[in-house]
């Protein structure tokens, strides 16, 4: 037994935010983003909006897309690091939304790679047997853990959510999925408190995503090339044989860097950093789905996606689409 993409889907609020009106917030220019990151803009949930409404969208669209009732979905992971609450998870939360009952529903923690992650335990799952369609969906309100005063981190991140159903298959669809983490990494990228940790006070800042940033670049340039070559090795298969690469969107030097490692082209590699910014566990989703329902992935093209982000954690999903 396999498992293989069925259909994807995506959501986006519908709050645009440009470079031009961060300057207005902080100290930076379009010009300093747009070279060192590649983003333009990016888009913010409303007040009210929460990461379970992005999520709900997108699930909605990718099952539209895998022609798949709710009542069908016997597995639902979602990827976030930004949940509605503590709990529900936000997997039950959409799974109350979709009117789905009894199956398995939870959520996965990996940061920017959690969508791979949850990818990942889906296959495994419809692998073994313990599940015929899963719903996973990387979804994501990074504007909320934000600190709006701090020009090193706030122009970086953005809002939305991805979702894809995958179903049994007698043919092989996902072909290797690679998941690592190293703790040590910590203190590169990280939010200082959550529940059980937070002290009675909370110093102005604290409360947010912290970055070093030139470090955790570093480190991410050289365990992204590694993952690529890891991958191909699983699934005895060349650089050559790839199709289309789908990054994580963090920053379009990051993503040029694992494209000039593979040898392609970057017309077949899909970005959306410019648009979405990061968006941590939604961004491989979203940029799958872009270049799905834009026609340029077809049916049979060999896709390698793969992310990298806070824990540090990083992996790679090889598939057969
Ligand atoms: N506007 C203008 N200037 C800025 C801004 C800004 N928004 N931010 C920083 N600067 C300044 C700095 O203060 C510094 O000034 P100085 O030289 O006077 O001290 C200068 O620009 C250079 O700063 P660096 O941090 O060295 O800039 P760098 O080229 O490394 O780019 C960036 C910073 C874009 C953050 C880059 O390091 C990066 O993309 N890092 C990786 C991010 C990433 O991949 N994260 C992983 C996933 S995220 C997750 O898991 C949640």
């Amino acid at each position: 037994m396999h498992s293989r993409i069925l259909g994807t889907g995506s959501h986006l609020p519908d709050k645009v935010l440009t470079n031009a009106d961060l300057e207005k917030i902080v100290d930076t220019s379009d010009q300093w983003i747009r070279e060192r990151t590649g983003i333009e803009e990016r888009r913010i949930v409303a007040d009210g909006e929460s990461t379970v409404d992005l999520a709900e969208s997108a699930a909605r669209n990718a099952l539209g897309a895998a022609d798949i009732e709710p009542g069908d979905i016997d597995l639902i992971i979602v990827a976030t690091t930004t949940p509605d609450r503590v709990f529900p998870s936000t997997a039950c939360l959409l799974q109350q939304r979709l009117d789905i009952h009894g199956c398995p529903a939870f959520d996965v923690q990996a940061v920017c790679t959690g969508f791979i992650y949850a990818t990942s335990v889906a296959d495994s799952m419809i692998r073994s047997g313990a599940a015929r369609t899963a719903l996973v969906v990387g979804a994501e309100c990074m504007s909320r853990i934000v600190d709006w005063s701090d020009r090193g981190t706030c122009v970086l991140f953005g809002d939305g959510a991805g979702a894809v159903v995958l179903g049994a298959s007698d043919e092989p669809g996902l072909l290797s999925t690679r998941l690592h983490a190293d703790g040590a990494y910590e203190k590169l990228l990280y939010v200082p408190y959550g529940v059980s940790s937070r002290p009675e006070k909370v110093r102005d800042g604290e409360a947010y995503l912290q970055m070093r940033g030139n470090e955790v670049f570093r480190v991410a340039v050289n365990t992204l090339g590694r993952i690529v070559d890891e991958t191909l090795d699983d699934a005895g298969l060349h650089k050559s044989d790839i199709d289309w690469l789908i990054p994580h969107q963090a920053n379009i030097r990051i993503i040029n860097a694992t494209a000039r490692k593979l040898g392609m082209s970057l017309d077949r590699v899909v970005v959306t950093v410019d648009k979405h910014g990061n968006t941590s566990a939604a961004s491989v989703p979203m940029a799958l789905d872009a270049a799905v329902r834009d026609g340029r992935i077809q049916r049979g093209e060999l896709l390698l996606m793969e992310a990298f982000g806070g824990g540090f954690t990083w992996g790679s999903v090889l598939a057969r689409y």
